[in-house]
């Protein structure tokens, strides 16, 4: 089947130039292989990445001192709300995506994914959201300054680049929702005869839930939007209380979106950790029935939470007692997660390749933004953090410390396979000393500025808060040159470099160490249809 496509190609190539299978770009453009949408997955997020977080290094250059130094106030503004939207939405999601289309169908051992004209579409559509965002800087007005939630009354009385932001989450969301049909069809439909869902290697799972995850709530935001939109342009009155409207209407469904948003982001990263702790450890994955429940468990906790983002906007107490205890029930899977992961690394042959040095830090430093956030959950606290920087640091020990580190852990563990060759080692764990210091260095000090009173979105500060702020600058700047190694690895390893052994990690390809009894007669990491 395959050698008759290459002849026809070849032979139409010499005929008339191109073929039924387009080279360069064309090739790029029409792909509905799974491998090729997962690598434009892959360099479109980390090209996101970069413009994300060049605006994060302005934000962290006028925050050097006090007073305003480089840019406007109103410039400052937009520099928080895109590096948010480009980093949930530009960068950190479609990591996941790209992770989901090169994996899965190996996984599960399918030939591509269920609807691969469709998977071109989910990733085409991503380009436009991110221009459409980027160049919401340069019309008039700039960019939305409302941060990445857009709360009324001030997104509804932003200039144009409010409605370009709009137009680019529904767009954005278009394309969530389409890749998460593919998912939720190729997992329940496509796997190799064999591979019950007590079975699935724990990403497939992962993945599974946060698509169900987001076909729940990307709707939600969408609606949200577009009342948005709607009371900007077309005299609704939705969030405008002069029109019988309630502004606090949107935060609550802002954040029936948002809350759901942060586990659509962490699921897939706690999947990526569950097959690299595995691999280096050299035992299977420790608890995997507990594992599936937890991660169920996360998924439906996770809507019942939102309200813990609006502790001041002066709801009931006893609502604010629900939102604390509903909250605080999460720690108990996400516990069940970790505990989980430190008994498979308990009395393993663990080695500490690149890789499993991005798992154990995200471990050690997701649990620390796990228990900060334990700390936000409790109302009288947070009545107090609200707003401050301590907020910023939690969730940026979440958000880069874990999603972050666990696609890093993903690349570098997945590198072997995609390219077919070895990374440097030496730069790899370069790169994660780098990060790792440079990172604590950047957010760690965020946890005294916020406890000290700083507030967040604000470009100038009290005199008493220079010191953690210089220190933050810093080590946010040596983040960021450190990425670059990480780009330098990823194109090194692209071009040559010492041939990946079929299985890299030293026997355990990871796969099998996920599944809950030994490992059925061919791995389905080489689908036997494709052979
Ligand atoms: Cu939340």
């Amino acid at each position: 089947m395959e050698a008759a496509n290459v002849h026809v190609h070849g032979a139409h190539d010499a005929a008339h130039g191109h073929g039924h299978h387009p080279t360069g770009l064309m090739r790029w453009v029409t792909t509905t292989n799974h491998k090729d949408i997962g690598t434009m997955y892959l360099w479109f997020s980390f090209a996101m990445f970069m413009v994300g977080g060049a605006m994060a290094l302005i934000i962290r250059a006028e925050l050097f001192q006090p007073g305003l130094q480089y840019v406007s106030p109103e410039f400052f503004n937009q520099m928080i709300t895109l590096h948010g939207l480009i980093m949930v939405f530009g960068a950190i999601m479609p990591a996941f995506v790209g992770f989901a289309n090169w994996m899965i169908p190996m996984m599960i051992g399918a030939p591509d994914m269920a609807f691969a004209r469709m998977n071109n579409w989910s990733f085409w559509l991503l380009p436009p959201a991110g221009i459409l965002l980027t160049a919401s800087m340069f019309v008039t007005g700039g960019a939305a300054g409302t941060g990445w939630t857009l709360y009324p009354p001030l997104s509804v009385q932003m200039g144009m680049g409010m409605d370009m932001a709009i137009f680019a989450v529904h767009i954005l969301g278009m394309s969530s929702i389409m890749g998460s049909i593919n998912i939720i069809t190729t997992i329940l439909n496509m796997r190799a005869p064999g591979m019950t869902l007590m079975r699935l290697p724990m990403f497939c799972w992962t993945w599974l839930v946060t698509a169900y995850l987001l076909i729940a709530v990307m709707p939600v935001l969408a609606g949200a939007v577009t009342m948005i939109l709607t009371d900007r342009h077309f005299g609704t009155s939705f969030f405008n209380a002069a029109g019988g409207g309630d502004p606090v209407m949107f935060q609550h469904i802002f954040w029936f979106f948002g809350h759901p948003e942060v586990y659509i982001i962490a699921l897939p990263a706690f999947g990526v950790i569950s097959h690299v702790i595995p691999a280096f450890a050299r035992k299977p994955i420790f608890g995997y029935t507990s594992m599936v429940y937890a991660i169920a468990s996360i998924a439906l906790i996770s809507f019942i939470v939102w309200a813990h983002h609006m502790y001041v906007v002066g709801m009931p107490v006893a609502g604010q007692l629900y939102f604390m205890y509903a909250t605080m029930l999460i720690a108990v899977p996400t516990g069940v997660k970790v505990f989980n992961w430190v008994a498979t690394m308990w009395r393993g042959s663990m080695t500490f390749e690149t890789p499993m040095l991005f798992a154990i830090g995200f471990l050690f430093l997701f649990t620390i933004g796990g228990f900060t956030g334990l700390v936000l959950s409790m109302t009288s606290v947070d009545v107090q953090l609200q707003d401050t920087y301590y907020v910023v640091a939690h969730f940026h020990y979440v958000m880069v410390a874990g999603a972050l580190y666990s696609a890093f852990a993903g690349v570098y563990y997945w590198l072997p396979k995609w390219t077919g060759h070895m990374y440097d080692e030496t730069l790899g764990k370069w790169h994660f000393w780098l990060s790792f210091i440079s990172f604590n260095a950047a957010f760690f000090p965020q946890h005294f500025l916020g406890l000290a009173g700083m507030p967040r979105r604000i470009p100038d500060y009290a005199l008493q808060f220079t010191d953690f702020n210089q220190v933050s600058t810093y080590g946010a700047f040596v983040f960021g040159l450190s990425q670059l190694l990480f780009l330098y690895v990823v194109l090194k390893t692209i071009r040559g470099g010492e041939k990946a052994a079929d299985k890299p990690w030293e026997g355990a390809t990871g796969l099998e160490w996920t599944l809950p009894s030994p490992p059925p007669h061919h791995s389905f990491e080489e689908p036997p249809i494709l052979k």
